[in-house]
């Protein structure tokens, strides 16, 4: 079957505030740094992630204004869970490397443990996705998880995603090469 596919065009000015039943997802602002670095240097949320963590707050904040940069340039967006009845800062989750041609871009999250095994990050995904397939209008998502990270598989496969891939020793992180878990969902595979 063919289909005519009109030119995607993220747009995300203004931020766009999500709401779930528990959460508010909203903007990664400068006054986060300090809980944003606390987020990325602990090691369980580190434990399957391969990437250096960042060295103090001023690393942090640095990144998340290169977060909202990309978000300025429709090139990538990331939303903080924030629990509605307190406002507190459990985690974050978004989308970029979009490949505006193919419809496709890749999503990642994370959270403090403390908030593990509550349902939060299910219902702020399933809130993203929503945003992604009918306001985005983007056709696939893709989320690259190292092959040992059962919580993150759980997760997705909760939520749809199909694992369509198994990359071997693809990433270097640390002195080795590590394989990879490729998942992809499409709008008619979400449960
Ligand atoms: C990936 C990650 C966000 C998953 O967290 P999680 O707590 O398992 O996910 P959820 O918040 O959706 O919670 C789901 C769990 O809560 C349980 N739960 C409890 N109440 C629930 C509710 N009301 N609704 C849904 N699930 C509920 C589910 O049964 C499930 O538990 P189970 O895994 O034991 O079956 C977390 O492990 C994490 O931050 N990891 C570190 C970062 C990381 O690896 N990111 C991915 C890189 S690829």
């Amino acid at each position: 079957m063919l289909v005519s596919l009109v030119m995607l065009e993220p747009n995300f000015q203004p931020f766009p505030i999500l709401e779930t039943e528990r959460l508010v997802l909203n903007q990664l602002v400068e006054e986060d740094a300090e809980v944003y670095f606390r987020m990325r240097t602990n090691p369980r949320i580190r434990q399957y992630m391969d990437k250096d963590p960042d060295e103090n707050v001023a690393a942090s904040l640095k990144k998340i204004q290169e977060i909202e940069g990309t978000r300025l340039e429709n090139k990538a967006i990331n939303w903080v869970l924030r629990l509605k009845e307190s406002n507190e800062f459990i985690g974050d989750l978004g989308m970029w490397r979009f490949d505006i041609a193919h419809h496709r871009a890749e999503i990642g999250y994370s959270m403090f443990p403390a908030f593990h095994g509550k349902g939060y990050m299910t219902e702020a995904l399933n809130r993203m996705l929503d945003f992604a397939f009918q306001d985005i209008k983007l056709h696939s998502l893709e989320a690259n998880t190292h092959p040992d990270n059962e919580s993150s598989m759980a997760l997705l496969k909760r939520v749809g995603f199909r694992q369509e891939a198994y990359f071997t020793e693809n990433y270097f992180y640390a002195g080795k090469f590590l394989d990879s878990r490729i998942f992809s969902l499409l709008e008619k595979w979400r449960s």
